[in-house]
């Protein structure tokens, strides 16, 4: 009675089959249409998921964070070149975050006392400086790159009569714990001028050394400053790749007091081109931004 098609009874079966033919392909067809529809909407849902990985990644960036990353991080023209030729997205760019994975091997990366490494971040290509006949006092390891560098140094001021020795080269994670905890007993919080907290260190980063000599009782402090060698290297440093770090009139920009032993290797070129700007270490690492994801 609630029936609004129509009766079997009223109408003879002839020509009633194609009427229910006709409604069968009607059937088909929205089955058709619909699957042909979910098909559709699911695959462009998955394109707004794919995107939706990429886009935060890139958002997140500020322009300037991407500037710096041109000799370390494979993000740049040439990506943008295969995105333009292909009309997909490398892994690369859709996967990485800027300055990821390979950034704390670069020279230029920024360590202070806002950017830290990793605790387990240990670089791969440490050397005994041994075996560059660099004067240590302990048995010290740099990465090769450095150390080479710094093989060089030594021979350049031994040969002017000058002595130059390393009191302290890479540093573990847990060994400038160790550092700071033995600085924080004997200094109290004043230590903390003098020394970075674990992960925040230079020397973590396996190119910074602390320089001493016999003129300087072979300790680590600042009557080095008043030596020849000292003066020397405030000259020379930089022809071998090596800055001077924490600077005397920077402390407010670096965090730490002047430390007349504390060079840092970044390349004789941006050595050079410090040297020449009167530029500090620590604002020419904030400019290039290299940041410390590893
Ligand atoms: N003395 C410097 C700041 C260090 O501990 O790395
Ligand atoms: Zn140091």
């Amino acid at each position: 009675m609630f029936d609004s098609g129509p009766s079997k009874n009223s109408r003879p079966a002839r020509r009633f089959r194609p009427a229910r033919k006709h409604r069968r392909r009607g059937g088909r067809l929205v089955v058709i249409l619909a699957l042909v529809f979910m098909f559709g909407v699911g695959y462009s849902l998955l394109g707004l998921v794919q995107e939706g990985i990429a886009a935060p990644m890139g958002a997140s960036t500020p322009a300037a964070e991407w500037s710096g990353f041109s000799h370390s991080y494979t993000i740049g023209s040439p990506a943008k070149e295969d995105e333009a030729s292909t009309g997909q997205k490398t892994k690369e760019q859709t996967r990485k975050p800027p300055g990821a994975a390979t950034t704390c091997d670069d020279v230029n990366v920024l360590v202070d006392r806002s950017h830290s490494l990793p605790s387990d971040y240990v670089p791969t290509d440490l050397v005994s400086l041994q075996d560059y006949r660099v004067p240590t006092l302990g048995s010290e390891v740099l990465r090769r790159e450095a150390a080479e560098h710094l093989g060089r140094l030594v021979e350049g001021v031994t040969k002017v009569g000058e002595e130059l020795v390393v009191a302290s080269a890479y540093r573990s994670y847990e060994e400038q714990q160790l550092s700071h905890d033995r600085l924080m007993s004997v200094f109290g919080v004043g230590a903390d001028s003098m020394s970075a907290t674990p992960g925040h260190s230079q020397h973590q980063l396996g190119t910074a050394v602390d320089f001493t000599n016999g003129a300087a009782g072979y300790q680590v402090w600042a009557p080095f400053a008043q030596t020849s060698a000292y003066w020397w290297l405030e000259h020379h440093a930089w022809e071998y790749g090596f800055v001077l770090a924490y600077p005397r009139g920077k402390e407010e920009q670096t965090g730490y007091q002047w430390e007349p032993w504390h060079y840092r290797y970044v390349g004789v070129e941006d050595a050079k081109r410090l040297d020449k700007s009167n530029s500090s270490l620590q604002g020419f690492l904030e400019r290039a931004r290299t940041m410390p994801h590893c």
